[in-house]
């Protein structure tokens, strides 16, 4: 601080430095320390403007400092979900969003889906796909601190083949859009696709996401089915390395989630039919595995009522238990695991649900818990930034009631978030 303070006065930046770094001071009662997987007790953790600067138990808090009590609670880094799509959710009416709505539409109300998603405690998110460059808008107008919302991490347009998960299938082929091609995400063969990875960088992709299988809240057909040769999907990942970004890839059938892991994904989204060679091959790539494995009670459930054809839901059927059963078996091998729900299948803000299911299908509480955040730190490429508490990472902490590592749940109650340092939620009893 005193360092801080003689560069301030020398640099003439005096008001500017007092203004900005009251410290805070956080009691937490307990700990959740990710990195160990312990539970620290009465700790304190030390904030100078967004940044950790302090923690343990032996120290001293500076006069001035603004203290924040959360001695009843259970204190753990930011969670981050590595899938979600942000900028919507469904409304109730199948077509009216699929054709009455514009991208506008979403650009308008995604800022209150930025504003759940984080005081349930997501404090970061990977964006894994979004129409028009919507989710390029949110992430800068929340760094900008313009509205409230995770840190984001986005994909841009989904890039997918002909007739793939990420073009519109079931309909008339004299339906037409005016939008330029790009714009689509749906793009064949090696050309092409070195382009859409362009075209999706040129404007604001920090990842690219690019369709290895069907899937299944679309109408194509046969879920697990590729949907790129592997010369495809090698272009797609070696000229998103040219441009520094990492590739995630959209897959539920097995043939495609190795065809995916060979080219030299980041992460495998969904993986529901992985097989065991499938597994071998993730663990000696190192690929992530980010499965949705609570959309199954909410697809099922709701979306009947919510107007989605039964084909759809026919699909879904096939696919959930199944990819309940794989994670659990990937987990149990040691695939490397981080925390994607795909929250805007469901409502934004129940991301933490599927911690449960997590939990139940093969990961111990720690473990569920370091997927959301060191795990997904990493696979962000975030890891000197966020994920655990730490001198010198941005201070992005929340609190719970109760222990996590005793009832996962726990987490679906956020009652403290702070992210870069600002409080935006402090509902803990004092
Ligand atoms: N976006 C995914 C897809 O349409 C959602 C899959 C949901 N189902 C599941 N069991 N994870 O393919």
């Amino acid at each position: 601080m005193k360092l801080k303070l003689f560069f301030a006065l020398f640099l003439g930046l005096i008001n500017v430095t007092f203004s900005q770094s009251k410290i805070k001071a956080i009691k937490a009662g307990k700990l959740i320390d990710v990195i160990s997987g312990e539970i620290l007790k009465n700790q304190i953790i030390l904030i100078d403007s967004n940044t950790i600067v302090g923690i343990g138990s032996n120290i001293s808090i500076p006069k001035n400092a603004e203290i924040i009590n959360l001695s009843n609670a259970t204190v753990l880094p930011g969670l981050i979900d590595c899938h979600t799509h942000i900028t919507s959710q469904p409304s109730g009416d199948y077509y009216a969003d699929i054709f009455r709505k514009t991208p506008m539409d979403y650009a308008v109300t995604a800022h209150i889906f930025t504003k759940r998603t984080l005081e349930a405690g997501f404090t970061a998110c990977r964006d894994v796909g979004a129409a028009a460059f919507v989710d390029v808008a949110l992430r800068n107008a929340i760094n900008n601190g313009e509205i409230v919302g995770p840190r984001l991490k986005v994909a841009t347009l989904f890039i997918g083949s002909t007739g793939s998960h990420g073009d519109l299938n079931g309909f008339s082929p004299f339906l037409s859009s005016q939008f330029p091609k790009q714009m689509s995400g749906v793009a064949d063969g090696v050309d092409e696709l070195r382009k859409q990875v362009r075209y999706n960088v040129k404007y604001g992709a920090d990842v690219i996401k690019f369709g290895a299988s069907a899937g299944v809240l679309s109408e194509e057909e046969s879920v697990g089915a590729p949907q790129y040769t592997q010369e495809e999907m090698n272009t797609i990942v070696e000229e998103a390395k040219v441009w520094g970004r990492k590739t995630c890839a959209h897959a539920h059938g097995a043939e495609a989630i190795k065809m995916a892991v060979k080219a030299g994904v980041a992460s495998i989204e969904h993986g529901s039919f992985v097989d065991e060679e499938g597994i071998q091959l993730m663990k000696k790539y190192g690929t992530y595995l980010v499965a949705d494995i609570y959309n199954d009670d909410y697809i099922l459930s709701e979306y009947g009522k919510l107007g989605y054809p039964q084909k759809i839901i026919e699909k879904e059927r096939l696919v959930g238990r199944l990819q309940r059963e794989n994670f659990e078996k990937a987990a149990k091998a040691g695939v490397k695991i981080a925390f994607g729900s795909d929250a805007g299948v469901y409502p934004h803000g129940w991301n933490a649900k599927q911690f449960f299911y997590m939990v139940k299908f093969g990961l111990s509480p720690i473990q569920a818990i370091q997927a959301a955040t060191i795990n997904a730190a990493d696979l962000l490429d975030w890891k000197d930034k966020i994920g655990s508490i730490t001198n010198g990472k941005f201070a992005d902490i929340i609190a719970v009631e109760g222990n996590p590592l005793e009832n996962i749940t726990s987490l679906e109650k956020v009652k403290f978030v702070m992210k870069d340092g600002v409080v935006y939620k402090n509902e803990i009893k004092k």
